[in-house]
């Protein structure tokens, strides 16, 4: 799917499997998408009783126009299998999406995207209807975004997990988002962001912000998350319902950026038309715009129609 195919994933709610209360609550509230964890929200001795929750949660239903996705656990552990065989056995009618942690190499997608078609076929469902969201949380993944992002036409999401991704190149910092101290040169983030956004634009897919973990603190989340939305990402992770409003908003064009961008794309429509003297380009009040503006014009207006402006 490309991303204009794609429903928007301005918020992704972390729900960790094992927890009844969190996932009844998640129901209720307004994220873009959800995802019911099996890997790090869950701990080891309760994963084989949460994929029973999961399966009954998304059979369930309630979900609304949530995009509902699993995390299962990543292939270098012994839980891979049995997370996407009873998950998608169980509830694969119920599911838009397997969130795949730590990937790191195209193999792993791939490898993914196989057991995904067998299950389908053998249940009867309708084969490769059911995406892949990739997390890039360490070098090797870095390295090979390009290639993971091609690796099967189930890849929709390339999304960045900054914790996982701090530990893994041993990062000097435990404040997850924010910049290290002791690096006041610049954003030590910018290259990772960029070689990811860079990945999913180059292939049609969506590019997610991982989470932020001071949970209480909005004002910070919304800081954090407004670099990455103003580089071009389409969403970030949501740990905590008070983060929810905040990722939506700032992930959603302003308002007035919105009208601005659709008054462009009107004058556009008619200046290059019979009527309007088939012009290359025209001036709206003291701006002069052209093909190029109304290729920028057309990215906020999409964001803003697919958030319901
Ligand atoms: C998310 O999984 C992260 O490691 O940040
Ligand atoms: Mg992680």
């Amino acid at each position: 799917m490309t991303t204009s195919q794609l429903r928007p994933r301005r918020s992704c709610l972390a729900v960790p499997g094992s927890s009844q209360k969190f996932i009844d609550k998640a129901r209720t509230l307004n994220s873009d998408q959800v995802f019911l964890d099996l890997e790090d929200a869950c701990a080891p001795l309760a994963k084989p009783g949460a994929r029973k929750t999961i399966v009954e949660a998304l059979n369930e239903g309630g979900w609304g126009e949530k995009i509902r996705v699993v995390r299962v656990n990543d292939w270098t552990t012994e839980w891979t299998y049995r997370d996407v065989t009873e998950v998608v056995e169980g509830a694969g009618a119920n599911l838009d999406a397997i969130m795949l942690p730590k990937v790191q190499t195209p193999q792993q997608v791939v490898a993914l995207d196989l057991l995904l078609t067998q299950i389908e076929k053998t249940m009867g469902y309708e084969v490769g209807k059911i995406g892949i969201e990739a997390q890039i949380e360490n070098a090797l993944g870095l390295i090979n975004v390009n290639e993971i992002a091609t690796a099967s036409p189930r890849v929709e999401t390339i999304i960045f997990g900054p914790a996982d991704f701090m530990a893994s190149i041993n990062m000097k910092s435990l404040v997850v988002g924010e910049q290290p101290p002791g690096y006041d040169v610049g954003d030590a983030y910018h290259h990772i962001l960029m070689s990811i956004l860079m990945a999913a634009r180059a292939h049609d897919k969506q590019a997610i912000d991982g989470p932020f973990l001071q949970i209480r603190d909005v004002d910070a989340f919304s800081r954090v998350a407004g670099r990455s939305a103003a580089l071009g990402f389409d969403g970030k992770w949501v740990l905590h319902p008070g983060q929810i409003d905040a990722a939506n908003e700032t992930f959603s064009p302003l308002q007035e950026d919105y009208d601005h961008a659709e008054n462009i794309l009107d004058a556009y429509e008619y200046f290059t038309s019979e009527a309007g003297g088939k012009k290359g380009s025209a001036m709206i009040g003291d701006e002069m715009i052209d093909e190029a503006s109304r290729k920028m014009a057309l990215v906020i207006a999409g964001k803003g129609r697919a958030a319901g402006m």
